[in-house]
């Protein structure tokens, strides 16, 4: 394959690996290594809502010279098989990120990690940041447990990592407080920076009020915009993307609005946004259409995000390109 597939909005394409097998790497990003692109997520279960979406193996990864052919590397964040461990499956790792740690030489992940059976829910250990680190970027990652950032309250939800030119790096979250539905329930992004080994939050922290009520937060910086794209709350079900920007990381940000073209049912072209990396001098921007009959059959929607001046950018659905 030399193009991305995509397909029509409403369809399911798959890719394969080098093998012939489906690509199976859900709601992850893709981090460039020596000369290589490392894509990995969380290796969905078959079946639909209530199980597809749930891991009994962990996180896997795939490599690639060229962004088309893919090598399945393995396992990189094993669940295992005893009850009492945090990695007992079935359980998620959700939206998991890579970033390399210069100073410390490691490979640093981190998840929104919800332990077995997999369930999201308020209570500690159904709605956390899992961390894990390795000293390669494809060799067995190393679990550290799993924290509530800011003051060990808000659940968390979707996440997202991102390394900034200083060095300094940020975990990026759907932060949850009050009880489901109710009144005082309240979510919105929060930005965490990271202790300088990434392997802790620090106490500094900024709520996103242009994030109000959003997740699947993708961050990237071009041309001195930090740029944030976003899709609102409705489960598996897609719904309308927008983004935000801002000249300092730790804001403010600024609204503004949604960046795909034509998108006249508000779905975001039936996907959602997982990742947002650089290839050569194109940003490119990875989201998922969930496919909720059976997990192991979501597809990948990549796209090149187009600048469109004055700090601004869209989307442009494309069957292939
Ligand atoms: C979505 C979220 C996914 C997953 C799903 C479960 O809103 O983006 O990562 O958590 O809900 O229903």
């Amino acid at each position: 394959m030399d193009k991305f597939v995509l397909g029509k909005p409403e369809e399911y394409i798959q890719w394969y690996d080098d093998e012939g097998n489906i690509i199976n790497a859900s709601d992850g990003g893709v981090i460039y290594v020596d000369g290589k692109y490392y894509w990995y997520g969380m290796k969905m279960r078959e079946g639909g809502q209530g199980y597809g979406e749930m891991t009994t193996t962990g996180v896997v990864m795939y490599s690639s010279e060229d962004l088309h052919n893919w090598h399945y590397e393995g396992v990189i964040l094993k669940c295992s098989d005893a009850p009492a461990s945090d990695l007992y499956g079935p359980l998620r790792f959700e939206r998991t990120k890579i970033i390399y740690n210069k100073k410390t030489k490691k490979f640093v992940l981190w998840t929104h990690y919800v332990k077995y059976p997999g369930v999201h829910a308020r209570e500690i250990g159904t709605a956390e940041a899992g961390i894990a680190s390795c000293d390669t970027v494809n060799g067995e990652y190393t679990w550290h447990g799993y924290v509530r950032p800011v003051d060990n309250r808000g659940a968390v939800k979707d996440s997202t990592l991102f390394v900034d030119d200083d060095g300094k790096a940020y975990f990026i979250y759907d932060r949850v407080v009050g009880q489901p539905k109710a009144p005082d329930e309240d979510r919105c992004i929060h930005i965490v920076e990271l202790t300088e080994d990434y392997l802790q939050p620090t106490d500094n922290y900024r709520r996103i009020e242009a994030a109000y009520w959003r997740e699947a937060p993708c961050v990237f910086k071009h041309e001195g915009w930090y740029y944030m794209l976003t899709s609102s709350i409705s489960g598996w079900n897609a719904n309308q993307g927008k983004y935000c920007r801002a000249k300092n990381i730790l804001g403010p940000w600024e609204d503004m609005g949604d960046p795909w073209v034509g998108d006249t049912d508000g779905t975001s072209f039936h996907s959602q946004g997982t990742y947002v990396f650089k290839a050569g001098d194109q940003w490119i921007y990875m989201s998922e259409r969930h496919n909720t009959e059976n997990f192991v059959h979501c597809s990948a929607i990549w796209l090149p995000i187009e600048f469109t001046g004055d700090g601004t950018l869209q989307l442009t659905y494309q069957e292939e390109w």
